[in-house]
């Protein structure tokens, strides 16, 4: 059984993991009582995701007992960041491994029914997702690509940095092959995938890489829909967005993190860009790409923040009306410079802070949703819905989650979908008629 915390990297990363155990022989397992191994591939961004983590293995003791074989193995971010000490800290714990040691895992699983084992955690350097099967278990017609791995922007909070080492991007050609292969093999829809994939091809002496990139994978037969994550304001140009609203296939999904609406908290998180470059770059994706889909993240109670810097926020917040937002309250993790700042803020302040955006965002996120009653997508059939087995759920491209009655067959299939209901982020609605 295996669990990821964490972002799409991790989630591609899993894919990678799931691949490779298939190919040693492994079956997933639904509970943790039936399995043979139980891997957590992990996230360190804020402390949360570590304290969850480190209850979840708790929990275990007892299948730990009861299974001999059992190993419990820890993977991703957090192994990356603790190594040796996560081993001394959790006794449970039989493997732990980094991102850069995926492609070991069936030689680190030998070693680990032998004893407790530890991952290289050496940076190969290389681009090392040539192996990777991207494609998603139980949708076959969908893949995450890695385009660029690591990052280098060492945004003040940030432990990315120090646990996925700098940016790698993996060259051009490879990705034309790679995509040409998941197309020959039935995927129609691909989302690539980096911490700021608009400074693709930097490192690699290319300019304007990332939309070179677009521009060459709208030529690939086969792939319909492409869609990225995440964009990095600062690296995204106004000449990129009017490139990419000429291509047909770049889904109209943008996921634009803010952090925050205060210039002055902006600097000192070193984002590298102003509130009204970002606002500029907001009305061009308006202007050029009709029906776009804006979503952010956001950070408050960042070290200094004022609360007329956090009313800041909540005004580009009604300003810019997100589709969604993923909202966070700031949590300082050790190594990093706002850490080691002084003025901040209380635990409580920092909550309610949360709270109160978080309440802004929902009554926008609902009035956005209900525009969209009545109007008709293009939805990408995904799965049965989970609640009920007669429903179907899809993504319109767009990205928004449709639920709505059909039959299983459909799974795979482009359709369109009338949209009757909205309730914050998920839409319900009705096949009009199919393609
Ligand atoms: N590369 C992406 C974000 C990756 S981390 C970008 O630059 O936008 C995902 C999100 O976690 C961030 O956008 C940020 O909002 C949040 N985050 C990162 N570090 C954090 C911290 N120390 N405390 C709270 N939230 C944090
Ligand atoms: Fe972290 Fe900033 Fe890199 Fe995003 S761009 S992963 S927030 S350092
Ligand atoms: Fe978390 Fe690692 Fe992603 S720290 S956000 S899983 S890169």
């Amino acid at each position: 059984m295996l669990t990821t915390f964490g972002c799409q990297m991790n989630q591609a990363d899993s894919q990678r993991l799931r691949g490779l155990l298939t190919k040693i022989g492994y079956t997933e397992t639904e509970s943790e009582e039936d399995a043979d191994l139980i891997l957590f591939n992990t996230c360190c961004v804020r402390q949360h995701a570590e304290q969850r983590l480190i209850g979840r293995i708790q929990s275990l003791i007892n299948h730990k007992r009861r299974n001999a074989n059992l190993i419990i193995g820890v993977a991703g971010c957090m192994a990356q960041n603790m190594q040796a000490e996560m081993l001394e800290a959790l006794p449970l714990v039989d493997l732990v491994f980094g991102p850069n040691d995926i492609e070991e895992l069936p030689l680190l699983l030998q070693r680990a029914a032998n004893g407790r084992t530890l991952g290289s955690f050496v940076d190969r350097g290389a681009f090392d997702g040539d192996s990777a099967d991207g494609i998603i278990l139980n949708r076959p017609f969908s893949a995450m690509v890695n385009i660029i791995r690591g990052c280098t922007n060492f945004c003040s909070y940030c432990i990315v940095p120090y646990v996925r080492g700098p940016e790698i991007s993996r060259p051009m050609a490879e990705l034309k092959t790679y995509i040409s292969e998941l197309a020959a093999r039935g995927v129609t829809e691909i989302t690539l995938l980096g911490q700021n994939v608009n400074a693709y091809g930097r490192d690699i002496g290319l300019e304007e890489g990332f939309t070179q990139l677009l521009e060459m994978i709208e030529d690939i037969d086969g792939i319909r829909w492409v869609r990225f994550m995440t964009s990095h304001p600062r690296d995204f140009s106004l000449a990129a967005i009017k490139r990419i609203a000429a291509l047909s296939k770049v889904c109209e999904q943008y996921h634009l993190p803010v952090q925050s609406g205060s210039n002055h908290i902006l600097e000192l998180m070193k984002r590298g860009y102003s509130r009204e470059k970002y606002l500029t770059l907001v009305d061009a994706v308006r202007e050029h790409i009709s029906e776009a889909c804006l979503s952010t993240d956001i950070i408050c109670g960042f070290p200094g923040e004022s609360e007329s810097d956090f009313a800041d926020t909540l005004e580009l917040v009604e300003k810019v009306r997100y589709e969604s937002a993923f909202m966070y309250y700031y949590s300082p993790r050790p190594g990093t410079k706002a850490a080691e700042m002084a003025d901040q803020l209380s635990e409580e302040e920092k909550k309610d802070r949360l709270a109160r955006l978080i309440e802004v965002q929902n009554r926008i996120s609902l009035e956005e949703s209900q525009k969209l009653i009545g109007r008709e997508y293009e939805v990408l059939v995904e799965a049965n819905a989970a609640r009920d087995q007669t429903d179907l759920v899809g993504k319109t491209r767009s990205g928004r989650s449709v639920n709505f009655p059909g039959d299983n067959s459909l799974i795979g299939s482009y359709v369109r979908v009338r949209i009757e209901q909205a309730r914050n982020w998920t839409l319900s609605g009705r096949m009009v008629t199919e393609k």
